[in-house]
């Protein structure tokens, strides 16, 4: 069998996008491996979750260091004792600084409810919904200094309604999410994308069947 990609998930809250991760990775066949679940709060509920799964967990709770950096450090601890190759943001809400990006080039990846560059931050689909957009969606991207600017591995689209609220075009972008996240980070893990002169790149194989493009999403 091919060498699986160790991969660990950092979260702050629930964990959805978690759970379908850790679902993906329970094939043999899938090129990332779960091994650590890592929460910057004792409160984040995804650490129960993936504790049920039988995965590693830990809590690096923020609140507990002087600083970002010495937070940072005990996450990058924790993730190097862990022997961890590839690290997945999911729902993962503090900011890092540059010192802790620059030690996952190509190797670190968020999940942002918007179709960036459009709603970078924070309440993007309230935002949406004030700009009347007719499209809104999910992106997967390699995480750079810049905010939410890092280059795009898989979008996912879904229609805004009419009548939508911010929670009714949450929970929509949110079943995109589910799909698109295990999508791109077996692209990222297989190889079959990467990071290169600051954009991604994909295989030849994979540039032919247009990957990390997600339209008509499942219903509800
Ligand atoms: C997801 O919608 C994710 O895209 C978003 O938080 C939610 C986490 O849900 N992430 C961000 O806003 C990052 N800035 P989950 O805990 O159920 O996966």
């Amino acid at each position: 069998m091919t060498r699986r990609l160790r991969t660990a998930i950092l979260i702050s809250g629930r964990g959805s996008n978690m759970t379908v991760l850790i679902e993906a990775a329970r094939s043999p066949s899938f090129p990332a491996e779960i091994v650590l679940v890592a929460a910057n709060r004792p409160d984040a509920g995804g650490l129960a979750r993936a504790a049920a799964a039988g995965l590693p967990t830990v809590c690096v709770d923020h609140k507990a260091f002087g600083g970002r950096e010495a937070f940072e450090q005990a996450l990058q601890a924790e993730l190097e004792r862990h022997r961890v190759g590839l690290v997945c943001l999911a729902g993962f809400m503090r900011v890092l600084t540059p010192w802790f990006i620059e030690r996952w080039p190509g190797r670190l990846l968020n999940i942002h409810p918007s179709l960036l560059p459009s709603f970078r931050g924070l309440h993007t689909h309230e935002r949406a919904l004030a700009e009347g957009v007719r499209l809104h969606g999910a992106t997967v991207h390699f995480v750079v200094p810049e905010l939410d600017a890092g280059p795009i591995v898989a979008q996912g689209a879904v229609p805004v309604l009419e009548g939508d609220t911010p929670d009714t075009l949450a929970a929509r972008v949110l079943t995109v999410e589910h799909v698109l996240y295990p999508q791109a980070l077996a692209l990222v893990a297989s190889g079959s994308a990467m990071l290169a002169n600051g954009r991604v790149a994909l295989t030849q194989a994979q540039a032919a069947d247009a990957p990390g493009m997600l339209l008509n999403p499942p219903g509800p």
